[in-house]
C-alpha cells in the first residue's frame, strides 16, 4: 500500500474509532439461499472457475528456483505450474501425454531438470517439451516434437500466477494493480499451505474472509482480544474490495498525525479479489486464501498459503514463529468452517440469507457472479 493510501485509511480508521462507528451501507440484501445448493447453478460456478475468469494457480513464492513445481486442481482441470531455466513459470494440463496420468500430485515441490511420469517413466522438461520416452520405439509413428504437455495461457504478476490472465490490468482495475504492485510479493516466499476440505458451499465459506462483522463474537478465543469490535472500513477498488479490520493498538496511535505511523501495523488489510481470492496483509507474513467448489455442491476445499519475505530456515526460531502464526490461522479458519457448515445444512430449509450494512462486499460478490453466470 503507498504512503497515501495508508494515510487515508490510517485517518478513516482513527475517525471511526474516535466517533464510535463504522463502515455501514445502510442498505441490507436478501439473497434466495437456494444459491449454496442449487446443483445446475453449482455446476455454472465450476465452469466459470475453470475456464471464464483469471484465477490463481500457483503463488511465485512456492516457486523461487527452475525446476519448482505447484499444482492446482480446479474444477475438472488440474494444472501444474513450473518455473523453467530461462525463469518463466508456465501453466501446464497436469497430465502426461501417453495415458493421462498426474505427473505429481503434491502441492509443490522441485523437479530438477525434468518432471517424470510414475506410470511409464516418460520425462518433460521444465519448458513442457517432451525429453524422453523409455522404449521408444513402441511410439516409432509419433514425432516427439507434439508430446509435449498441454500449455495453458498464463500470466505471472504480484507474486501469483494467473491462469487465463486476459487483460489482468483491466481485470484488477488500476488501483489494485498498484497496491498489490507495492508489497513486492513477487519475491516472497511460500513458508507452509495446507488445503483443508470443507463441508459447505464454496460461496459460503469464502464470504467468512468478506467480512470483520463476526470477528469479536465468533473469534473470542482467538483473535478477539486483538482486534477492535466491528471497526472496519472497506474501499472498493474496481470490482474487488479492500477491508480493513482495526486491531486493539490503533488506539495507543489515536491522536499522532498519520503520517507518522503505519495502519499496517494497527489493522489487519485483506484484499478480497473475486470470485474466491483473499489476501491478507499481516506486516510481517502474508496469508493467502484460494476457496475452491468441492466434488459436491456442498463441499470446497480451502487453500492457504503463508508467505515470508524471504526463506526461513527449517527448526529456526523464525520457523517456529511464523508455525505458531500459521496453526492461529488455521485454528481461526476452523471456527469459520464450523459456521459455514452449520449454515450449509440449514441451507435447503431457508428461504433467504441477509447481506446486511457491514457486509457490502458479500452484496458485490453475488451481484458479480451473478452477472457473470447470466
Ligand atoms: S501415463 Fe505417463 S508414462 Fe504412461
Ligand atoms: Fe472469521
Amino acid at each position: 500500500m503507498r504512503e497515501q493510501q495508508r494515510m487515508v485509511l490510517g485517518a478513516t480508521l482513527a475517525a471511526h474509532l474516535r466517533a464510535g462507528s463504522t463502515y455501514n451501507t445502510g442498505v441490507t440484501v436478501a439473497r434466495p439461499a437456494a444459491a449454496y445448493h442449487d446443483e445446475a447453478r453449482w455446476q455454472a460456478e465450476r465452469s466459470l472457475l475453470a475456464g471464464s475468469v483469471p484465477v490463481v494457480v500457483a503463488l511465485s513464492g512456492q516457486l523461487a528456483h527452475p525446476g519448482d513445481f505447484a499444482t492446482f486442481d480446479l474444477p475438472r482441470l488440474p494444472t501444474l505450474t513450473v518455473r523453467g531455466e530461462d525463469g518463466v513459470a508456465r501453466v501446464f494440463v497436469n497430465a502426461c501425454r501417453h495415458r493421462g496420468v498426474q505427473l505429481t500430485e503434491e502441492a509443490c515441490g522441485h523437479a530438477g531438470r525434468v518432471l517424470v511420469c510414475p506410470f511409464h517413466a516418460w520425462s518433460y522438461r521444465s519448458d513442457g517439451s517432451l525429453a524422453a520416452i523409455p522404449d521408444a520405439e513402441g511410439f516409432a509413428d509419433l514425432d516427439p516434437s507434439t508430446l509435449g504437455l498441454v500449455e495453458l495461457p498464463s500470466l505471472e504478476r504480484h507474486g501469483f500466477v494467473w491462469l487465463r490472465p486476459g487483460d489482468l490490468t483491466g481485470y484488477l482495475g488500476a488501483a489494485l494493480d498498484d497496491e498489490l504492485a507495492s508489497y513486492g510479493l513477487d519475491s516472497w516466499r511460500a513458508f507452509r499451505s495446507v488445503a483443508i476440505d470443507v463441508p459447505a458451499n464454496w460461496k459460503l465459506f469464502y464470504e467468512t474472509f468478506l467480512e470483520f462483522y463476526h470477528g469479536v463474537y465468533l473469534h473470542r478465543a482467538t483473535l478477539a482480544h486483538l482486534m477492535q469490535r466491528n471497526l472496519v472500513h472497506f474501499d472498493r477498488l474496481g470490482e474487488h474490495w479492500r477491508m480493513a479490520a482495526a486491531k486493539q493498538s490503533l488506539r495507543t496511535v489515536l491522536d499522532d498525525d498519520p503520517a507518522r505511523w503505519n495502519v499496517l501495523d494497527h489493522a489487519v488489510v485483506s484484499y478480497d479479489i473475486l470470485p474466491n481470492l483473499a489476501v491478507n496483509v499481516h506486516g510481517d507474513h502474508v496469508a493467502v486464501y484460494r476457496i475452491l467448489p468441492g466434488d459436491r455442491a456442498d463441499r470446497c476445499v480451502w487453500h492457504f498459503t503463508m508467505l515470508t519475505p524471504e526463506a526461513i530456515e527449517p527448526d529456526s526460531k523464525a520457523a517456529r514463529y511464523f508455525d505458531r502464526n500459521f496453526d492461529y490461522i488455521v485454528e481461526t479458519g476452523r471456527e469459520d468452517m464450523a459456521m459455514a457448515a452449520s449454515a450449509q445444512r440449514t441451507m435447503a430449509a431457508t428461504e433467504r440469507v441477509l447481506h446486511g450494512g457491514f457486509e457490502p462486499v458479500l452484496a458485490a460478490f453475488h451481484q458479480r457472479l451473478d452477472a457473470a453466470l447470466a
